[in-house]
């Protein structure tokens, strides 16, 4: 093999590996990245509350009619109560307080 050949051979699979990397870094922004309140809640409070809220499976409140502070729901969504198990060791702070704000949107739709 001569020294031409195998700088061909390199030239000829560095694009597949680019590609190759690229793909792999979209995959992990895509896993990561639960960012607003509305996906967080679908990701993980429709099974309970519904997707407008008002589903109340297993006695889970109303969410659409819940009289809670936002500070009184991050408590809640924190620590659980009840059958609701708490998110904290699964949701960020920050995760948290956008899922809080967002079922006060529930209210309005
Ligand atoms: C396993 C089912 C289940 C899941 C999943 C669940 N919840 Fe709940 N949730 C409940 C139940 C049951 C209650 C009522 C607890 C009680 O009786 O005190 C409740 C109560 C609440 C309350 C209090 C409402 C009020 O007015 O007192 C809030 C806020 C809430 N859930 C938000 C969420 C959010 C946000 C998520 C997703 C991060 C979530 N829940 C996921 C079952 C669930």
């Amino acid at each position: 093999m001569t020294h031409s050949m195998l700088l061909n051979h390199k030239i000829k699979y560095t694009p597949i590996l680019l590609g190759l990397l690229i793909f792999t870094l979209m995959q992990c922004q895509s896993t990561s990245e639960l960012k607003t309140g509305k996906e967080i809640y679908q990701a993980y409070c429709v099974n309970c509350h519904g997707v407008d809220g008002k589903l109340a499976a297993i006695g889970a409140i109303d969410l659409s009619r819940s009289g809670l502070s936002k500070e009184g729901r991050v408590e809640i969504i924190k620590n659980g109560r009840v059958t609701m198990m708490g998110f904290q060791d699964v949701l960020t702070s920050e995760q948290i307080d956008s899922v809080a704000s967002y079922t006060f949107k529930l209210k309005e739709e």
